[in-house]
């Protein structure tokens, strides 16, 4: 849910911390272990690891404990006030964090001397020609790009507006949000093929947010968060019924949401021969 990641009426850090542990227990450990074993099999003195739009450092934060070897770190992202917490949290980590506008100026970022590269609830937001780019940049790389926006909202049980309000998400997702038209839940097929026609060695796995009662202070806060964005689109739609309804739900513990995500890791083709 990135291009929800700065719901109106909340600070974006503190969008960031509040999603990290949702996104901390529902990405695979799988994949990001086997990004991190990979490259770290060849590390040299000279390189980083890069995360690109790391906001406050979180992704960061998640793949550090998982190397054996420690390592540079350097993330990416436009956004002045995310990096100085960046900064701030990871005071004593191996990393440093650099405010760069990647629409624009992903050449700048050092991608060709990196020892990997990641993301994380970022690739959503980007559009075709900004992944087309990337994809370029990734042939000889390591890559895992975690938590990309991968469908609609899905809410058990189901409202007759559901539909409606999941077209308002998509005209909101698809939006420009600063790299052209935004590619949405299309992100990460769409990487993959590019990848893959590299030669590649895609993974994709599900990293889905499964939201249940235990997690209903979450679900308030996102079902007000989409009350307010499809109001301000579409005025006319119903929306404080369906708002008053969903609270009822969470109330009696009722109610189900799964955020769907997935994660795509991506292993350079030379990888059979070594
Ligand atoms: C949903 S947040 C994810 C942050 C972080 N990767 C995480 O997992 O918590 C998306 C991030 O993309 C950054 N971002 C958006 N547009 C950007 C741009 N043009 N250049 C660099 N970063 C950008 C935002 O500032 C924000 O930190």
């Amino acid at each position: 849910m990135s291009t929800e990641s700065q719901p109106s009426g909340r600070e974006p850090s503190d969008w960031l911390s509040l999603r990290a542990q949702y996104d901390a227990r529902s990405r695979s450990v799988a994949l990001a272990e086997q990004w991190v074993t990979y490259w770290q099999e060849q590390l040299r003195s000279d390189g980083a690891v890069i995360d690109l739009a790391c906001g406050t450092g979180t992704n960061l934060r998640f793949l550090q404990p998982l190397q054996k070897v420690d390592t540079s770190w350097v993330g990416f992202d436009n956004d002045s006030r995310v990096i100085d917490l960046a900064r701030e949290q990871s005071a004593h980590a191996n990393c440093e964090f650099i405010e760069l506008n990647l629409a624009d100026q992903l050449r700048a970022v050092p991608i060709d001397s990196a020892i990997a590269v990641t993301t994380s609830a970022f690739l959503d937001m980007t559009s075709v020609s900004w992944l087309d780019r990337l994809a370029t940049r990734l042939a000889s790389k390591p890559f895992l790009a975690a938590m990309t926006a991968s469908g609609p909202l899905q809410f058990l049980p189901t409202d007759p507006l559901d539909a409606t309000i999941g077209d308002q998400l998509a005209i909101h997702q698809t939006s420009d949000h600063g790299f052209g038209p935004s590619i949405g839940v299309g992100a990460a097929p769409y990487l993959a093929d590019r990848l893959r026609g590299q030669g590649n060695e895609i993974t994709i796995a599900d990293s889905s947010w499964r939201l249940t009662a235990a997690d209903a202070d979450l679900q308030r806060f996102l079902v007000k968060s989409i009350g307010r964005r499809v109001r301000g689109m579409s005025p006319a739609i119903g929306i404080d019924r369906w708002i008053s309804n969903r609270m009822d739900q969470i109330d009696a513990d009722e109610l189900v949401l799964t955020v769907p995500h997935c994660d795509l890791l991506s292993l350079p083709a030379d990888r059979r021969n070594r």
